[in-house]
Formats: C-alpha cells, sequence, structure tokens
C-alpha cells in the first residue's frame, strides 16, 4: 500500500528518505541521490531569523528543482512569530511539505531554544507546530528526537499532540538529544509510536541505518511506514538502490563498479560547481572525495591531489586516473 503525506504527496510503498543534513543536502548532493531513487528529500535545516532576515546563507538554501518533487523544505527555529513568517517565506519558494526540525542536538540551536531543545517544552512545540500548520496551506512536518534525555523520553506524547494540531508525518530518530550521536540508535520507541492506536500518520524511523540488511530487519521489527538514511548516504547514494531494489526483488544488488563511482563523483563535483560556483563548488566538494572511493587501496595518493587542485579540468583528469589498472583487485 502506498503512504501518503497529506492527500496529494504519494511517496509509493515503503519510502525510503533522504535526512536533512547540513552542509550535506545541498542540492548537488540530492542530485545524486535522486539518481539512485529516494522518494522524499529534504533541504538542509534553514533558520527562520536567517529566512525573515533575508540572510544570503538561507535564501540560498531555499533552492529546490522541479526534478526533486516531492522535497520538502526544513526550518526552525525558538520564536513562534518568526517561524509563521518563515513558513509563508519556505512556502513561497514553492517546496511539496513544510518540515519542522524539533531534533538539531548542536548547542548553537539547541541552547538557543530551538531544535531539540523544544522537546523540554512540548506545549510551546504544539504551539510552534500549529503556527505553521496555520501559515501554510502545504503539508507540514516534523523531525525529531525520542525526547531531551533519558528522563524525558517524551515522543509518545509529542507525536500525539503534534498530529492533533494538523501535521501530515513525523520522522524520528531514536537517539535523545544528550546521546548527540553516540551509542545505538534504539528504534523500540519508534515502533511504540507506530503501534499507537491513536497515530494514523506516517511514522519514519531514522538512526543508523547503514545497511541493505539493516534495512529489511529493521522495517519488520519496527513496524515503520518508512526509513530516512542519512551518514550512510554520504559517498555511498547507492544505499538508496540497492534497498529499493532488496525490496522490490528480495535479490542484492551489486555495490557499483569503480567507473560508476567516478562517474558519479564527477557529476556531484560538477553540479556543486554549476550550484555554487567554481571556487566554493571545488573548495566543498573536498570532503566527500573520500566517502567515495572508501575502501579503495592507493586512494590516498589520489585523495591528497583531489582536495589540494583548485582547477577542475585538472581534478577531472585525476578523477580519470583512478582506474582498474591501479587498483587491480577492485571491481
Ligand atoms: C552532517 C550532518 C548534518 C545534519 N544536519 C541536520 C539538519 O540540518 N536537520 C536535521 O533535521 N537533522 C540533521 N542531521 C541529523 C540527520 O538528519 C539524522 O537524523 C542523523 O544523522 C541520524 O541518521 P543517520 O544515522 O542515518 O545518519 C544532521 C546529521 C549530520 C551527520
Amino acid at each position: 500500500m502506498s503512504v501518503k503525506i497529506g492527500k496529494n504527496i504519494d511517496l509509493g510503498p515503503f519510502p525510503l528518505l533522504l535526512a536533512p543534513m547540513e552542509d550535506v543536502s545541498d542540492p548537488p548532493f540530492r542530485y545524486v541521490c535522486k539518481q539512485n531513487g529516494v522518494d522524499l528529500m529534504y533541504t538542509e535545516f534553514i533558520s527562520s531569523e536567517g529566512l525573515i532576515r533575508d540572510a544570503a546563507k538561507s535564501r540560498q538554501k531555499l533552492d529546490i528543482f522541479e526534478y526533486e518533487r516531492p522535497i520538502g523544505i526544513q526550518i526552525f527555529g525558538s520564536d513562534i512569530e518568526t517561524m509563521r513568517e518563515a513558513t509563508e517565506i519556505a512556502a513561497a519558494a514553492g517546496p511539496d511539505l513544510i518540515d519542522i526540525n524539533y531534533g538539531c542536538p548542536v548547542k548553537n540551536v539547541a541552547c538557543r531554544g530551538a531544535g531539540a531543545s523544544l522537546l523540554q517544552d512540548i506545549d510551546k512545540m504544539v504551539a510552534m507546530t500549529k503556527a505553521v500548520v496555520d501559515a501554510t496551506s502545504l503539508p507540514v512536518t516534523v523531525k525529531t528526537r525520542l525526547g531531551w534525555d533519558d528522563q524525558t523520553k517524551n515522543v509518545y506524547e509529542a507525536a500525539e499532540r503534534l498530529q492533533d494540531v494538523g501535521i501530515e508525518a513525523l520522522s524520528i530518530h531514536g537517539r535523545t538529544r544528550s546521546q548527540m550521536y553516540k551509542g545505538q540508535a534504539d528504534w523500540s520507541m519508534i515502533r511504540d509510536v507506530k503501534r499507537n492506536p491513536r497515530i494514523r500518520i506516517p511514522i519514519f524511523g531514522n538512526g543508523d541505518v547503514d545497511s541493505v540488511e539493516k534495512a529489511a530487519a529493521w522495517r519488520m521489527e519496527y513496524e515503520v511506514d518508512g526509513i530516512m538514511i542519512g551518514r550512510a548516504s554520504i559517498g555511498y547514494p547507492w544505499i538508496f538502490r540497492e534497498i529499493k531494489h532488496f525490496f522490490q526483488t528480495g535479490e542484492y544488488l551489486p555495490g557499483p563498479s569503480l567507473a560508476e563511482r567516478i562517474e558519479v563523483c564527477r557529476t556531484h563535483l560538477l553540479k556543486s560547481i554549476a550550484w555554487k560556483g567554481e571556487k566554493t563548488g571545488i573548495f566543498e566538494m573536498r570532503r566527500h572525495y573520500a566517502n567515495y572511493f572508501k575502501g579503495i587501496p592507493h586512494f590516498k595518493e589520489y585523495r591528497m591531489q583531489l582536495v589540494s587542485l583548485q582547477d577542475v579540468a585538472a581534478i577531472e583528469e585525476v578523477l580519470a586516473e583512478i582506474s582498474y589498472d591501479f587498483v587491480p583487485s577492485y571491481p
């Protein structure tokens, strides 16, 4: 059965979502994930204050493209009125939905009353969400964590109340704020939320899915409506097509060949340059090379060149050199 967000966003059976990731899930990265079959993507989180101040950095993150649909714009903030105004600005950029971030644990977000800090004040979280829902005709979704810390795991209550004020889907990262990214994600509370007979919106599980096996096992064990993947897709957008293929056929797709890794990395680089300009595009691509070629023998030497070159033609030459001749045992 198809999973739907609101009346109009049909994600097909058991969708895979690309997690919003600051400095990662920008249009160039989203392009390569979309090519690999991801069903729903989000922008990086965008500061509501930045949007209403018209800050260039926040505004640039509103860039979305037709081929990316369905796509959500994610916003965060601590002030309800600012979030309401930011919703109007984000909606005017034409996304399919607006997502609110109540999960970000980092100090300069959570300690300023935004992101995961709203998990300490569910009344305010609900009021803020209602203001966002009322400010747009688009579906509104939420991404959050299990709670603030071990003593306040309140996502069960939050889910009911957020649904009551009109959210259309909920993604839950199976950690508390105080866990940050440490330890292992615990999906058992995500299942509790899903099993709550009052809950009728889709519940997406998030946290630590990094293989076909895990996706298949956790789908069964935790009964979620879909899975959101973040870190495992960085440098490995093929994870979406591999999981999808397994669900569709019950068979494992072979991993990407070296030639395909090179080609997709090159596409990512060219899209980066097209969207950010040559200098920034080349610079910001540097953090991705090691991920694209993880596990490849002798890659270190190439990497050193890739992260120091400043000219796209020279970078493309190095990418083309990463060949079977140098790593004969690699598929
Ligand atoms: C580099 C990075 C940036 C992130 N930025 C965001 C963000 O902007 N908004 C958000 O809701 N979560 C953000 N997250 C959290 C992820 O969306 C996700 O919840 C988390 O990484 C757990 O999923 P994973 O184990 O599949 O990576 C970020 C995570 C990482 C690693």
